[in-house]
């Protein structure tokens, strides 16, 4: 459907009551009035008849009716746009807030006018060229797209709005064509950007770094500026491109809560920013620091999309809809509704310290222990002088040292293969790391080709790890990368492949250099990912340094923290799930004492921590574990064997977080609601105060249910409202799984 301004009271699609919107209702426009509509969400903007600007009227619970601004006294200097709610607001003209879109043009100037021509309602949503995104059939999603235009520089914004009702998800996007006849640059572009009304809301974000991810922080929106940003070329450890905006009393079940998730792995940036009538504006996209991106006359930039999550049942209301949005129309890897298999890395056990005959004893023992995958970490590749023994030499030279690997990789897994996997018929698998964006200044690949890292002219070239980043945004790299990878892969029975990014970006040719090397690195993933869908990949950075939702549109799964001390892990992942699903986590378990932190917590708990991600494993030498860590495996197996199902495809509810109570728990709801899975958790040994009773959530009320934890059967209200006492003993790091089985 198409409408113009002209076609004022042409209804473009049939208006419903919120509740049960389909995809091809959920969009209304008459080329005035804009309203999209899901189960619980409604997002309303409209054409202001004078100015043609583009006005915020509500993102939050139903909403079927525009109704009358604020009343903003428009007196001295703050008059005109500035103060009204914008939903793309551009520079220059009367606003004097931050702007979403902000294009600098031939001659200099940064003035731009976008108003309002037309619109169309398309049912399903178009692919975003080059970029990843959200997808889904003509009855999952659909889309609106506004197209703009300034006509004093001839260029043209055309916004896209795809709304999948059964999820309150909008997401959004826009790209810019250069129609004019001289050169423009993009300097900042926030894919999502809304004016919310004067609201007292707070901002949660995770922060963090290296081996401490994904940390929970709250903080008031004030006056002025409140948000966050990525300079780190990556989506990085530091700040993870998403933010949620709740109401002072908002919980993990009540209350509004709206989250806000760039689909893009590189630098970003968020801001909320509260002019003086209040109104908040929200914008969040590239960082404009790694923006300046040239658009040059007939071309068309395109802008990351962001998705929106709208809940009224608190903040876990708002990360399941994440969950099954981005497992359902997100994620498009095989593997996403498949269990994991177990697995057992090399790196905490064995380092660098990889050859033929430390590789087959931990090969053995992974298969005697019943595990199913073995993956070789680093430290296999690289040939003599630039061998891969420590960390200084050999990234960018994919072929196996023939000093371990004298036939190559193929005789070698072969070999893997062979062994059986205990108390199964199935044999090992086989799985290998790689870091192909990376070089080492040692190695053959940068002696041949220096200039294919990001570098600027006339500065240093600075190490991080004693590596350099290729430049991904130029093609001989995205066709060296695919080559090398593919070589690999095609060189032996490899099932799964670990991808690991190992530094940050530092001296780059142009701001813009930032963009180009994640359309590059997509056009690569997309290629491999394609070629090779049966290849289980795994996203890495440092641990969580690029788990983010662009990565999650190809790969399914992402390793969480490089810490893996139990304790400390809870609080990551419980962090990593605010949107992303606990199926996209994978966790391991490893020694004791822990490498990061040196604490000693039992086996039991690691593995109950570990246990609740979608892709679980081992992470040490099997020799090393004690008699009683040896004898708690097969349990653990057991466990594993029941619960990753449920993680993969079921529900998962927060009902305690680490950081705010000694006795943490989490739980998940099988897909068919038959089954339910508590992680409980005590922290440190309390002699008092008792701990309270653990509420489970989304039980069938009337419903009985049986569990490992009590004899007989409770109803579901009595396990969600009294709860259940568990048995904690004075001791520090208990964990407890508990089933529950609806009768
Ligand atoms: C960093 C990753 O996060 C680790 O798990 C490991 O793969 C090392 N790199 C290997 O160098």
């Amino acid at each position: 459907m198409r409408g113009t301004l002209g076609s004022l009271l042409a209804s473009a699609a049939v208006a419903r009551a919120a509740n049960g919107a389909n995809s091809t209702t959920a969009i209304t426009a008459d080329g005035s009035n804009f309203t999209l509509t899901g189960d619980g969400v409604s997002y309303l903007f409209h054409v202001d008849p004078s100015s043609l600007d583009l006005v915020s009227d509500h993102f939050g619970g139903p909403a079927t009716d525009f109704t009358p601004p604020a009343n903003i006294y428009a007196g001295g200097w703050s008059d005109g746009l500035t103060n009204t709610r914008r939903e793309f607001p551009d520079v220059g003209r009367s606003d004097y807030r931050l702007p979403a879109i902000h294009i600098k043009h031939a001659d200099g100037d940064t003035v731009s006018a976008f108003t309002y021509q037309s619109y169309d309602i398309t049912a399903g949503k178009p692919a975003l060229p080059g970029l990843p995104a959200t997808y889904g059939s003509d009855s999952d999603v659909s889309t609106l797209t506004v197209r703009m235009y300034d006509n004093y520089s001839d260029i043209e914004a055309v916004l896209s709005y795809s709304i999948f009702p059964k999820y309150n998800a909008v997401a959004r996007s826009f790209r810019i064509s250069n129609n004019g006849t001289s050169n423009i640059s993009i300097e900042r572009a926030a894919s999502f950007s809304v004016d919310l009304p004067n609201l007292d809301l707070n901002m949660i974000e995770l922060q963090g770094d290296w081996a401490h991810e994904m940390n929970r922080v709250i903080r008031p929106v004030q006056y002025g500026e409140t948000g966050f940003r990525s300079t780190e070329g990556y989506s990085s450890h530091i700040h993870n491109p998403f933010m949620a905006l709740i109401s002072p009393t908002t919980t993990e079940s009540s209350g509004e809560a709206w989250g806000f998730n760039l689909v893009y792995s590189g630098s970003f940036a968020t801001t909320t920013e509260r002019f003086s009538h209040g109104y908040i504006r929200v914008l969040l996209g590239l960082n404009p620091l790694h923006a300046s991106i040239p658009v040059a006359p007939g071309d068309t930039f395109q802008a990351p999309e962001v998705v929106a999550v709208y809940s009224s049942e608190g903040l876990g209301g708002m990360s399941r809809s994440y969950h099954d949005l981005y497992r359902n129309h997100l994620s498009r890897s095989n593997h996403t509704f498949q269990t994991r298999p177990v697995l057992l890395n090399s790196w905490e056990g064995l380092g660098f310290d990889i050859n033929q005959t430390s590789l087959d004893a931990l090969a053995q023992q992974t298969a005697d222990l019943g595990i199913k995958l073995f993956v070789n970490d680093d430290g296999w590749f690289g040939k003599t002088p630039y061998a891969r023994i420590n960390d200084t030499a050999g990234l960018g030279d994919w072929i196996p040292n023939p000093d371990h690997f004298p036939n190559g990789l193929g005789p070698y897994v072969a070999s893997v293969d062979s062994f059986t996997v205990a108390n199964t018929s199935e044999k090992l698998q086989f799985g290998i790391w790689m870091e192909p964006e990376m070089v080492n200044p040692n190695s053959t690949l940068y002696t041949e080709h220096p200039d294919w890292v990001m570098y600027q002219g006339k500065h240093p070239r600075t190490l991080t790890r004693n590596q350099l980043v290729l430049n991904v945004g130029m093609t001989e790299v995205q066709d060296f990368i695919i080559q090398a990878v593919s070589n690999v892969i095609n060189s032996a029975n490899i099932r799964y492949i670990k991808w690991d990014n190992n530094r940050g970006i530092h001296e780059m040719p142009s701001p813009a250099a930032d963009y180009e090397y994640m359309l590059g690195l997509y056009r690569v993933i997309d290629n491999l990912t394609t070629t090779y869908p049966d290849i289980l990949f795994e996203g890495c950075a440092s641990g969580g340094g690029r788990f983010d939702a662009g990565l999650l549109h190809y790969w399914p799964q992402h390793w969480t923290s490089d810490n893996t001390d139990a304790a400390d892990r809870l609080t990551i992942q419980m962090g990593t799930t605010i949107m992303y699903p606990p199926s996209a986590m994978a966790c391991h378990v490893s020694a004791i004492p822990n490498g990061v932190t040196m604490r000693n917590i039992s086996i039991e708990y690691r593995a109950t921590v570990a246990l609740m991600c979608g892709s679980f494993g081992f992470e040490l030498k099997p020799v090393d574990l004690s008699a009683e860590e040896r004898a708690a495996i097969p349990g653990i197996l057991a466990n594993w064997e029941l619960i990753n199902p449920i993680v993969i495809s079921g529900s998962f509810y927060r009902l305690a977080l680490p950081d705010d109570t000694n006795w943490p728990a989490a739980q998940l709801v099988s897909q068919d609601e038959t089954t339910a899975v508590v992680f409980a958790f005590q922290q440190q040994a309390t002699v008092k105060p008792a701990a309270p009773p653990l509420r489970m959530a989304a039980l069938n009320a009337t419903a009985m249910y049986r569990s490992n934890a009590f004899n007989g059967t409770y109803s579901g209200a009595t396990l969600m409202n009294a709860g259940l006492n568990l048995p904690w003993q004075v001791e520090d790091y208990q964990s407890m799984l508990i089933y529950l089985y609806k009768q």
